[in-house]
């Protein structure tokens, strides 16, 4: 199978290379695209980030965001979100982080984002997409998509805060209640120095229901001359094929997609580069299931918030793994930690080749 050649629709694939940011991680052409996982309030922790990048795929991760008010935070509110800071920014097995902030005081965010970049950041991640409604009744996330101006005003001036040598990216939806916004938004961003935008196709109204609106990625590359990532939807290889032709952007983000089926990225690199790569089975995601278990047991109130990720996570991979499904059938009632850790035991151990429903 041949590798797949890069788009050449939209403004931004004129841009030379070297103008753009890219990930630094691959052992492929320079040029080819990149797969970010989405950072996942909630969800995607270090330890998740950690497992999943293990698997391969993924150029670039995000920590949860992180609320800035109206003061500058202590470190260790950063570390305690984004505890790669003090491995260099990268997940152990060598894939970058980057810290998101999200905030509507200008000035405060680029003071926090100065700190973070003194801290380790190598990227600084804006977030205009949170639909959180306590987040948007105090003036962050998505709601700000109602006022490009100061999407503008906070870009530049956490760009004109930071070193010159750390990027500021954003990420944004397509409004809050429509799309009439959309571009401005767009270029409001990337006038006021993004480096790269991350698009989830939908408004803050649609939530998180199908569909995501790739065709409005591609309106937005054409109006930008930066690179503009996918998001939003994309569950499979096919999600994945059907995006790109629809949206023309080369780059990706994966969310729920990669939660749910963690070997996604590796499936969408491995087509992107041309190799065949069989599906991952549930021999390989039950030790991932283990090792995910232990490390929240080994986390900070881990008694308190160790059964409920687990839980939360088994019901993701459930859509991919009726084995799952079975386990968190098992584990839903139990709260105690060891009860948990001897029903994870007790698995009947799969046969190797169990490959994904
Ligand atoms: C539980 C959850 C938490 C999220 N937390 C964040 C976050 O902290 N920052 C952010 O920019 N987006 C956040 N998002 C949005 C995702 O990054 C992503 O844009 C969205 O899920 C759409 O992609 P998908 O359809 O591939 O999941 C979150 C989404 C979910 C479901």
């Amino acid at each position: 199978m041949p590798p797949l050649p890069r788009l050449t629709r939209g403004i931004a694939c004129a841009i030379p290379y070297h103008s753009r940011l890219r990930g630094s991680r691959r052992g492929h052409a320079a040029d080819a695209m990149q797969i970010a996982l989405a950072p996942m309030e909630g969800l995607v922790d270090d330890v998740l980030r950690t497992l999943l990048t293990e698997i391969g795929g993924i150029d670039w991760c995000v920590a949860e965001f992180i609320r800035i008010n109206q003061h500058l935070l202590p470190p260790a509110s950063f570390y305690k979100l984004a505890p790669e800071l003090k491995a260099g920014s990268k997940t152990p097995s060598g894939t970058p982080m980057r810290v998101q902030l999200l905030g509507s005081d200008t000035q405060c965010i680029a003071d926090n984002a100065a700190l973070a970049c003194t801290l380790g950041a190598p990227v600084i991640d804006l977030n205009f997409g949170c639909p959180a409604k306590t987040v948007n009744q105090s003036r962050g996330g998505a709601v700000l998509l109602k006022e490009p101006e100061l999407l503008h005003d906070i870009v530049r001036t956490v760009r004109r805060t930071i070193p010159p040598k750390i990027p500021v990216t954003a990420k944004m939806r397509l409004g809050f209640d429509n799309t009439d916004n959309a571009l401005v938004c767009a270029q409001a961003l990337a006038d006021g120095g993004a480096a790269s935008l991350v698009v989830h196709a939908r408004t803050k109204t649609d939530g998180y229901q199908p569909p995501a609106y790739w065709e409005w990625i591609a309106r937005i590359d054409d109006v930008v001359d930066v690179p503009v990532y996918a998001n939003g939807e994309i569950w499979s290889v096919a999600d994945w094929r059907r995006c790109r032709a629809i949206s023309g952007v080369d780059d990706v983000m994966l969310g729920r997609g990669v939660i749910a089926r963690p070997d996604l990225a590796r499936q969408i690199a491995a087509v992107r580069d041309g190799r065949d790569i069989a599906p991952m089975g549930w021999a390989e995601v039950l030790p991932m299931v283990r090792r995910y278990w232990a490390m929240q047991c080994d986390k900070p109130l881990s008694a308190k918030y160790a059964p409920g990720m687990l839980k939360q996570w088994l019901v993701w991979v459930g859509r991919s793994y009726g084995e799952a499904q079975r386990l968190f059938v098992d584990v839903r009632t139990l709260t105690d930690c060891d009860r948990i850790t001897e029903r994870l035991a007790a698995e009947p151990e799969p046969a190797s080749d169990a490959i994904a429903s």
